[in-house]
């Protein structure tokens, strides 16, 4: 009996640690969080009526752990000291003379990139993580070994056979800016705010009490450097390095050894220049003497090392004056302030707007109206006000509020967190303007040559008043308007009626429903074939679809539970729009099919194989049941690929998969 439970204990944790890494490492999630949180419901309940099997190691007690209600104050291995700067070459040839005046020789340096992240601190004990923590005020920084553990360069355990008793390392935590965009792009998709910068992503990723919120970011974690170590410490930065590598941290990507601070300097003139092709911002480099023991001879100031100075790039920022604050509606109906800048050049680009995104950021920045403030780009990221300069002010700045009424339509404001919102929907010009200009756009129904400036002038010109009244703009109504000479009218006119077919997943996302990005719609129109009945289509049956949760699902009812939406659909169909069906017996090999994945596939990643299998029609689902088709069975197939086979599904090897799909 006790072999049982104990068997079952490690079975769950073995199938529940499979999932975590499936989920949060590899983003390719197998099974719904309904059954995820029941496989985390049974195994807690066992370990609680048997705790004599309990473990650190387990996923109750790790990822799988409650979501804590603050975080708990942690003191540091050492303080975290922060950096001398430089600014230029003189600088760097100064702390070069003290450098060689204090060791009585000439020393060598290792030169590292200067992350722009967030600082971090990682415990190791006996080879396992154990504890990590922000920085805080350098001596007690707050415990996020939950967030971290969900970033894949963090290892969970060292990778050497007979791991220290202990190390504790530091590192910078990174978003890289492929990732920061997409993750905008995703946001603004689905109507959400942006982040400002991928250091605000990785702060706040940090600073997230639910560590689900931070599975879903993609962070790096890169290490530098060792705090404290059990065993017999390297000689210098560059076996340093070395070490932490082998060890399985994943150090910063163009490292030098430089043999004098002339070649230091050089490294910096070179990594300025590769700056903008680097997918991390880096604001720098960190000139490090390499000699552990000249590096003790050195030894600390207050506040940072005699040992390494960070030898910065010239700011990609410049100081101009905010001349206003005004209010964007968004398609959503949030109101967003946008500063109005003393236009300024910032690395070659002229900016005379940025975005403080919400009252949160205002107040964060403590910015007003008529305020100096810095304006920064990293790299082609969007610029955006990093701080004010409280020096310049003269005591005749304005104090910034939010509107309670919309400055579009003068509805009441509602505010919901951070956001304020105006309730009016699609009454609100403003949001009503943003949502033609979502519905033409490239990514929905794409209406060729429907610019948003086109938009916005036969808005104006009172000519649209509501989406449907697209399809009803006639060719004496646009000849004669601004720039409407015969072809572009003839092309515009020409490209609306080409649109009249429309693709049920671009139609779905054209319609802006709140939370409804361009992946959710398309999931959606596989589910359900056609509009009518994603328009019939319950909470239940919609919470049903894997990667839809109860809020997106609350967005859709209340989409289609609205009477004026449901009457602009029917204008649409009255003026011409065909929704076309998603055809379930599509053309491909697998046309119509629906495809269970189980086990561990060699020759390629499941979400690869999901892909292939819809790029033939099918369908990649995760649950066994009767109306599955076919199961592909890798290494290690369990509990599906019995279930398969009792209820006789036709079961592929990896390899027949393959031919098949060749
Ligand atoms: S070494 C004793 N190396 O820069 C200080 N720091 O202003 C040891 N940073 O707070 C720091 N890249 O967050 C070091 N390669 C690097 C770094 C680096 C970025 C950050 C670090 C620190 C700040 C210092």
């Amino acid at each position: 009996m006790t072999e049982d439970i104990k068997r079952k204990i490690n079975e769950l944790r073995k199938e529940i640690k499979k999932h975590n890494d499936l989920y949060y490492t590899r983003g390719v999630p197998v099974i719904s969080d309904g059954k995820y949180d029941a496989l985390m419901a049974e195994l807690k309940k066992l370990e609680e009526a048997h705790p004599g099997y309990a473990s650190a190691d387990s996923p109750t007690m790790t990822v799988g752990a409650p979501v804590p209600q603050k975080f708990v104050k942690v003191k540091h291995t050492s303080p975290m000291l922060s950096l001398e700067s430089v600014n230029d070459e003189k600088g760097a040839e100064h702390f070069n003379e003290t450098c060689v005046k204090e060791t009585g020789k000439a020393v060598d340096y290792i030169c590292e990139p200067k992350l722009d992240g967030i600082s971090i601190e990682l415990v190791y004990d006996n080879g396992r993580f154990t504890s990590g923590s922000t920085r805080g005020d350098g001596v007690i920084g707050e415990d996020v070994t939950l967030n971290l553990k969900t970033i894949p360069s963090v290892p969970e355990k060292l990778k050497v056979k007979t791991p220290p008793r202990r190390i504790a390392v530091r590192g910078e935590v990174m978003m890289h800016i492929t990732d920061f965009q997409g993750l905008n792009k995703k946001r603004a998709e689905e109507g959400q705010d942006l982040f400002a910068n991928p250091r605000n992503v990785a702060a706040g990723s940090m600073r997230q009490l639910d560590w689900r919120v931070t599975a879903g970011r993609k962070l790096h974690v890169y290490c530098y450097r060792i705090l404290d170590y059990s065993e017999k410490w390297p000689d210098s930065q560059e076996d340093a390095l070395k070490l932490l590598k082998e060890l399985g941290f994943q150090t910063a990507p163009n490292i030098k050894h430089s043999k004098d601070i002339s070649a230091a300097i050089s490294y910096h003139h070179l990594m300025e220049e590769k700056r903008d092709d680097l997918d991390y911002e880096i604001d720098g480099v960190v000139v490090k003497v390499n000699n552990f023991r000249d590096q003790e001879r050195l030894g600390m100031r207050t506040q940072n090392p005699k040992w390494a100075v960070a030898y910065k790039f010239k700011a990609h920022k410049e100081v101009t004056r905010i001349e206003n604050i005004a209010i964007q509606v968004g398609r959503t109906g949030v109101l967003t302030p946008l500063a109005l800048l003393k236009p300024v050049e910032v690395s070659g680009v002229t900016v005379a707007r940025a975005t403080l995104h919400n009252m949160d950021q205002v107040e964060k920045l403590g910015v007003k109206i008529g305020d100096y403030v810095k304006v920064e780009r990293a790299g082609d990221v969007i610029p955006y006000i990093s701080e004010v300069v409280k020096e310049k002010r003269t005591g005749r700045e304005k104090t910034f509020h939010m509107p309670k009424k919309c400055p579009s339509c003068g509805t009441p404001v509602e505010r919901e967190d951070v956001f304020y919102r105006c309730p009016a929907g699609l009454a609100c010009p403003a949001q009503l303007k943003e949502a033609i200009a979502h519905y033409v756009s490239k990514a929905a129904v794409d209406i060729d040559g429907f610019s948003d400036k086109t938009v916005e002038l036969l808005f104006e010109m009172g000519l649209i008043k509501s989406i449907a009244d697209i399809y009803k703009l006639k060719r004496e109504e646009l000849l004669g308007l601004e720039g409407f000479k015969e072809k572009k009218t003839d092309n515009l006119l020409g490209a609306i009626e080409n649109a009249k077919d429309i693709a049920l997943d671009r139609f779905i996302y054209g319609l802006g429903i709140r939370n409804v990005g361009r992946h959710i719609a398309a999931l959606l129109a596989k589910r359900f074939g056609t509009l009518e009945n994603l328009i019939e289509a319950d909470k239940d049956e919609l919470t049903g679809i894997n990667e839809i949760g109860p809020e997106i699902a609350d967005c859709i009812v209340d989409f289609f539970g609205a009477k004026k939406n449901l009457e602009e659909i029917e204008k649409l169909k009255a003026n011409g729009v065909i929704i076309k069906k998603k055809e379930k017996t599509a053309k491909g090999k697998f046309a119509g099919k629906k495809v269970v994945f189980t086990g561990s596939l060699e020759t390629i990643s499941r979400s690869q194989a999901k892909k292939l299998v819809e790029e033939e029609g099918g369908e990649a689902s995760s649950g066994i049941s009767s109306n599955v088709d076919f199961v592909v069975a890798g290494e290690k197939a369990g509990s599906k690929l019995e279930k398969a086979k009792k209820l006789g599904i036709k079961v592929l090897t990896e390899q027949e998969f393959q031919n098949l799909i060749k």
